[in-house]
């Protein structure tokens, strides 16, 4: 089964906000010179054209890249096959992971888009891992941002009554405590920008930006 992620206007914020937006107040640049990766979701519509507001059209509008730049990977063969109609973009049916380990030597990235769909506890290992690849490959000038859920979809509380600092500081309190990421950060000189972004998701969840930064 596919999910249509792209096409919101709260995503659209964020993106501005958390991508666009932030790699100009980091970088000083308003656009990128290395490759863009990303966990896609579906981003063509069913003629083949771009989704509007979808990620890649974002990015193109806004010329913050160029469509060889640009590369989505995810981990269902459906979604891709979908993008790969666009005739525009690279796109790779793979863990996220996995496809940074096999093309990290071909690749020279300036963002990481660790869109995820999972609580701060099953992404602390991704970021990790990540982090310290791109140490050990001396990657620098390099923004990942990462997408968490603050809020367990599961769970009945109300929105209102989910405390996003408290979750997020279980987040960072367990983040601090892995060990690779201690490595990365010490080896690799990589920082985390102090303001979380959050935006709601499709399904009414609270979603938190973190962005990591060499
Ligand atoms: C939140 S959506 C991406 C939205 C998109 N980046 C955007 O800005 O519109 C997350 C996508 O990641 C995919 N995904 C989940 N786990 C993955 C993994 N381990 N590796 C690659 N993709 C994964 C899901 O299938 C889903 O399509």
């Amino acid at each position: 089964m596919t999910y249509n992620f792209s096409s919101y206007q709260e995503k659209y914020k964020s993106r501005e906000e958390t991508i666009i937006n932030m790699y100009d107040r980091l970088y000083h640049r308003s656009r990128i010179d290395g490759d863009y990766i990303t966990m896609s979701a579906i981003q063509a519509d069913d003629n083949g054209g771009l989704l509007p507001k979808s990620e890649l059209s974002q990015l193109l509008s806004s010329k913050f890249l160029t469509a060889d730049q640009f590369h989505g990977v995810d981990i269902d063969s459906e979604t891709i096959e979908i993008n790969k109609r666009l005739g525009i973009g690279n796109w790779y049916v793979s863990d996220i992971f996995k496809f940074i380990e096999n093309h990290i030597d071909d690749l020279n990235p300036s963002v990481i888009n660790l869109d995820t769909v999972h609580m701060g506890n099953r992404c602390s290992d991704l970021i990790s891992e990540v982090l310290l690849l791109l140490t050990e490959k001396n990657i620098k000038n390099c923004m990942v941002p990462v997408n968490i859920m603050m809020s367990n979809p599961h769970n009945k509380i109300p929105i209102h009554k989910i405390d996003v600092n408290e979750q997020k500081d279980v987040f960072l309190s367990n983040l601090s405590k892995d060990y690779g990421y201690s490595c990365a950060v010490l080896n690799g000189g990589w920082d985390m920008w102090d303001e979380v972004y959050y935006y709601s998701s499709t399904n009414s969840t609270i979603m938190g930006t973190f962005i990591f930064y060499s």
